[in-house]
């Protein structure tokens, strides 16, 4: 017993900032962006919080499955971006919501979608619930350097939600951890120990560009090829690959490394950069809003990111 998808939703913050935008903040222009990394434009918050986007999305998700907010047993946050460690997004998203049931964080950085799923799918093999709320929403624009021209192009706000109810659709994922903070790194913004000695990070993203590109090609290209095989599938069957929407030229890169023609990838990075831990379930309400998705295709989810952490999963509408 795993889990079924109910209902997607989504939230994005109306402010949009393009390239144009950016470029009069950091000495960039909109021709190395598109060429880089794929991006046109990006929503960011100018007042709202991660657990605010991330019940918008919640509450957006609900409407599309059809269940009450009441029936709701576990909401699963992910986030790298929200506004305190405690209390978490998820008890803020809770409160906000006017629910009463358990809540927890996850946190895996631009992976943590998958490894939320996994979690979820946990919980129901125990019996212990009937319906998960599954969020993932970042206010990334509180954490980028936007003095970085190699990072604030990139990264974009938003939150995806998915309701999920028991079943068997949530079929397998395998996960690959390597520990290290020399790759992407993300300090905790946090006051200075008079007793600490080491120096301290800006609280910012800290991410080696080239490192993290080569990272996540072979991540997306493994993960999902140890994935169909361990269930003797190919590409073949797959409908469509949903990938994190972390930089257009990932994407093409591990198009042609796995001979899988672009078109079974979605992409939707142009409109709203790399949103991290909501870039999946962003393109999932997308698809599924657009009628894309008929009961029965198998979609390959595939996420890699800071931890160094990556996941794929395979989900049966
Ligand atoms: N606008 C214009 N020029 C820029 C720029 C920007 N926004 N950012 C960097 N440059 C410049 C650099 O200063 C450098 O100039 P130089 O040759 O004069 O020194 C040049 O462009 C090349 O920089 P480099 O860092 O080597 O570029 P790159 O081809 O590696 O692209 C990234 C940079 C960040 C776009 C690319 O490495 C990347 O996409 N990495 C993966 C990022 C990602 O997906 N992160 C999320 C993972 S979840």
């Amino acid at each position: 017993m795993s889990f079924s998808v109910l209902g997607t939703g989504m939230y994005v913050p109306p402010r949009v900032v393009t390239n144009e935008d950016i470029s009069k903040l950091v000495d960039t222009n909109d021709a190395w962006i598109m060429q880089r990394v794929g991006v046109k434009q990006r929503h960011i918050s100018t007042n709202e919080t991660a657990a605010d986007m991330g019940c918008k999305a919640a509450i957006a998700a609900l409407e599309n499955s059809g269940v009450k907010k009441e029936e709701i047993d576990l909401i699963l946050t992910a986030s790298v971006s929200g506004e305190s460690i405690s209390p978490s997004v998820s008890c803020m998203i809770q409160n906000k919501l006017g629910v009463n049931c358990m809540t927890m964080d996850i946190n895996a950085a631009c992976s943590a979608f998958v490894f939320m799923l996994e979690t979820a799918a946990g919980f129901f093999a125990r019996g212990k619930v009937k319906k998960i709320l599954a969020i993932g929403t970042e206010r990334l624009s509180r954490i980028v350097d936007w003095e970085d021209r190699g990072t604030c192009v990139i990264f974009g706000d938003g939150a995806g939600a998915v309701v999920l109810e028991a079943g068997d659709n949530y079929m397998d994922a395998v996960f690959h951890v390597k520990g290290g903070d020399n790759v992407i790194d993300i300090p905790q913004p946090i006051g200075k120990s008079p007793f600490y000695e080491k120096e301290q990070k800006k609280p910012f993203i800290h991410m080696k560009g080239q490192d993290t590109f080569k990272f996540a090609v072979n991540a997306i290209c493994h993960d999902t090829k140890q994935l169909l095989k361990q269930n003797n599938l190919t590409f073949d069957d797959i409908k469509y690959i949903v990938p994190h929407q972390a930089n257009q030229r990932i994407i093409d890169f591990a198009s042609v490394m796995l001979k899988v023609p672009k078109e079974k990838f979605y992409v939707n990075i142009d409109r709203f950069g790399n949103t991290s831990s909501a870039s999946i379930p962003i393109a999932l309400d997308e698809m599924n809003r657009q009628g894309m998705l008929q009961k029965g295709d198998l979609l390959l989810l595939p996420a890699f990111g800071g931890g160094l952490a990556s996941a794929a999963c395979l989900l049966r509408w």
